[in-house]
C-alpha cells in the first residue's frame, strides 16, 4: 500500500472525527493536594471519565486543543524524563540524598527506605521536578507534543479493576494526581500528549528506567501480562480523553525469547482494547522492542488497524560498535537511520523516533546505572577499550568547547531531520540535573538547540531534500 493511500485513509478518518472532538474534552480538577507542602499520601480521589463511552461529559473549562493532524504535521516533542519514573542519572541528587548506594531505582527506593521517608522524597520530586513553567517553556520552544512516562504502580487500580493483585509493593504509589495536573498543564499550553507505560508489572526490560533494575525481568508471564491489560484499561478509561496517544509499553525487551514470542499478540490485543474503550480517537503507539522496525512489516497496518504509530528509539551509544564511531560517523549513521525508517514508514505505519539524544557518548554520570561507569572512557566494566576522556562531554555546559557545541548542533539537526522525514520525533529529555548534553532545556540555553526547531543551520544533512 502506498503512503498516500494510508495517509489519505487515516487522515480522512481523523477529519471526520474532528467534529466529535469537542465532546472529547473532559475536565480535570486540579488535585488540591498539589498546592501545598507535601503532606500525607495524596489519595487520587479525582478520577475522570474520558473516552467515547462516557455518556455524561461535563462541560469543559479547560482550553480546547484542536486535534493534531497526525501524518500530515510532524510530531515535535520532548520527553519529560525522570518525573513519574525515576532515573538515577536524571536526578542523581535524589538518589545521593538517600545515603544508600544500594538504592539504584524507584523499586529499591521503596524497598529500602522507610515508607514515609520514601513518600516524602517522591512527593517533593513530583511537585518540583517539572512545574507549570516547564510546560510554558516547552510550548515556547516550538514543540507540539510532550511524551510522558508512567509506571504501572502509579495507576490506582482497585480490586474491581483487576482479578490480579492490586499491590504494587515495594513501589510507593501516589504520582497519579500529579499526572492529572500535568495533563491539565499540557492542555493549557497547547501541548498534545503521548503517554507511555514506561514501567510494566515485573519490569519489561530490567532497566532502571522501567522502575526496576534487574537481570531477571518478569514481565511476560501469565499474571503480569493480563495485569498490564488491566492497567491499560484503567488508563484509557480514565484519562483517554486527556491524551492524544497511548504507548502500550515502552522498550519491551523482545531480544528475550518469551517477550519476543508474546509481543505481537500483546500489541494486537492492546490495540483492540484501546479501540474498544476509546473508539478511534486515541492514537496507539507501539515500540519495536529493539528488533528493528523492519521486523514489524505489515503489522497493524491499515485497514486492519488504524491510528497506530511505530516508536523507534534512536541511540548510538549503548554498544561498542556505535560508541566507537567518531562524530562524522555519527552524523552519517543518522542518515542511514533516516532512510531505513522512512522506507518502513512509507509502506507500513506512521513512525516516530520517540527517543534520541544529542549526546555522542555515554559519559553522563550513572547513565548506565547508579554506580556504573561509561563505555566511552572504559570505566563501564573491567578490561574495556577506551575511546577518550569524558571531560568536556557531559555535566555542565561551561566545560563544553565551541567545536563540541557545534557538533551537538549538527547532531541535533541530523536527528531532527530523521523525524521530520517521517512522522515526528521526541528528544530525550527536557532536563537533567547534571547532563547538559542530554537536556533540551540546556541546549536552548547553550545555543545548540534553536528556539524554533525548524530553524536549521545544516538543513540538508542527509541530502534528503534533493
Ligand atoms: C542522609 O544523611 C543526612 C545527613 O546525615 C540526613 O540529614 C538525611 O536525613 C539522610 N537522609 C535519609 C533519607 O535518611
Ligand atoms: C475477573 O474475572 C471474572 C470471571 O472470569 C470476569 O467476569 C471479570 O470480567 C474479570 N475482571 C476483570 C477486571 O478482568
Ligand atoms: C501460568 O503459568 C504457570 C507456570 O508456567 C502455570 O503453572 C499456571 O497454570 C499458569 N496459569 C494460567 C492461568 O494459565
Ligand atoms: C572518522 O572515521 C572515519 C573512518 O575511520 C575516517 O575516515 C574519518 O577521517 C574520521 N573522521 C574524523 C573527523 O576523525
Ligand atoms: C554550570 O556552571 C556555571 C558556571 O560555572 C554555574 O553558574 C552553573 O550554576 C552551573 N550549572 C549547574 C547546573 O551546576
Amino acid at each position: 500500500m502506498s503512503l498516500i493511500s494510508v495517509q489519505a485513509a487515516i487522515y480522512g478518518i481523523l477529519l471526520l472525527e474532528a467534529s466529535f472532538s469537542a465532546a472529547q474534552q473532559c475536565i480535570l480538577v486540579k488535585p488540591n493536594v498539589l498546592n501545598g507542602v507535601p503532606t500525607p499520601a495524596p489519595t487520587p480521589t479525582v478520577v475522570q471519565t474520558g473516552g467515547t463511552q462516557s455518556g455524561t461529559i461535563a462541560p469543559s473549562t479547560t482550553p480546547t486543543l484542536a486535534p493534531f493532524a497526525y501524518g500530515k504535521d510532524p510530531i515535535r516533542s520532548v520527553n519529560l524524563g525522570g518525573w513519574f519514573v525515576l532515573e538515577p542519572w536524571i536526578t542523581p541528587t535524589l538518589f545521593q540524598n538517600t545515603n544508600n548506594s544500594a538504592i539504584v531505582d524507584e523499586y529499591t527506593l521503596g524497598q529500602m527506605l522507610d515508607h514515609d521517608v520514601a513518600l516524602g522524597i517522591l512527593q517533593n520530586h513530583w511537585e518540583t521536578w517539572f512545574t507549570e513553567d516547564d510546560f510554558a517553556d516547552i510550548q515556547a520552544a516550538g514543540l507540539n507534543h510532550v511524551r510522558m512516562q508512567i509506571g504501572y504502580w502509579s495507576v490506582p487500580l482497585t480490586s474491581s479493576d483487576t482479578n490480579y493483585t492490586t499491590s504494587v509493593s515495594p513501589y510507593i504509589p501516589g504520582a497519579w494526581p500529579y499526572l492529572l495536573q500535568a495533563l491539565n498543564w499540557a492542555r493549557k499550553y497547547q501541548l498534545h500528549v503521548i503517554l507511555d507505560l514506561h514501567g510494566a508489572p515485573g519490569s519489561q526490560n530490567g532497566y532502571d528506567n522501567s522502575g526496576q533494575r534487574t537481570g531477571n525481568p518478569l514481565w511476560g508471564t501469565n499474571t503480569t501480562v493480563p495485569r498490564t491489560f488491566d492497567v491499560i484499561n484503567f488508563i484509557v478509561k480514565n484519562i483517554g480523553g486527556m491524551i492524544d496517544m497511548f504507548e502500550l509499553i515502552n522498550e519491551p525487551a523482545a531480544y528475550v525469547g518469551t517477550i519476543n514470542a508474546l509481543l505481537p499478540d500483546f500489541y494486537k490485543q492492546g490495540y483492540q482494547l484501546v479501540r474498544d474503550i476509546a473508539g478511534d480517537d486515541l492514537q496507539v503507539m507501539i515500540h519495536d522492542g529493539f528488533l528493528g522496525v523492519q521486523s514489524w512489516t505489515n503489522f497493524l497496518t491499515y485497514p486492519s488497524a488504524q491510528g497506530v504509530f511505530m516508536d523507534f528509539h534512536e541511540y548510538q551509544i549503548f554498544n561498542t560498535f556505535q560508541i566507537e564511531m567518531n562524530f562524522t560517523q555519527h552524523l552519517q549513521y543518522s542518515c542511514q537511520v533516516l532512510s531505513s525508517l522512512k522506507s518502513f514508514a512509507d509502506s507500513n505505519i506512521f513512525t516516530v523516533i520517540g527517543e534520541w539524544t544529542a549526546a555522542p557518548t555515554d559519559c553522563a554520570k550513572w547513565l548506565n546505572g547508579r554506580g556504573v561507569g561509561a563505555r566511552w572512557d572504559g570505566s563501564w566494566q573491567p578490561n574495556q577499550p577506551t575511546y577518550g576522556s569524558c571531560t568536556g562531554f557531559t555535566g555542565n555546559m561551561s566545560t563544553f568547547s565551541d567545536s563540541y557545541k557545534k557538533f551537538l548542533r549538527q547532531y541535533w539537526e541530523a536527528q531532527v531531520q530523521i523525524g521530520e522525514a517521517i512522522q515526528g520525533w521526541g528528544f530525550w529529555t527536557w532536563k537533567a540535573e547534571n547532563a547538559d548534553d542530554w537536556s533540551y532545556q540546556a541546549g536552548l540555553k547553550g545555543g545548540w538547540i534553536p528556539q524554533d526547531p525548524t530553524q536549521m543551520l545544516y538543513p540538508n544533512m542527509c541530502g534528503q531534500n534533493g
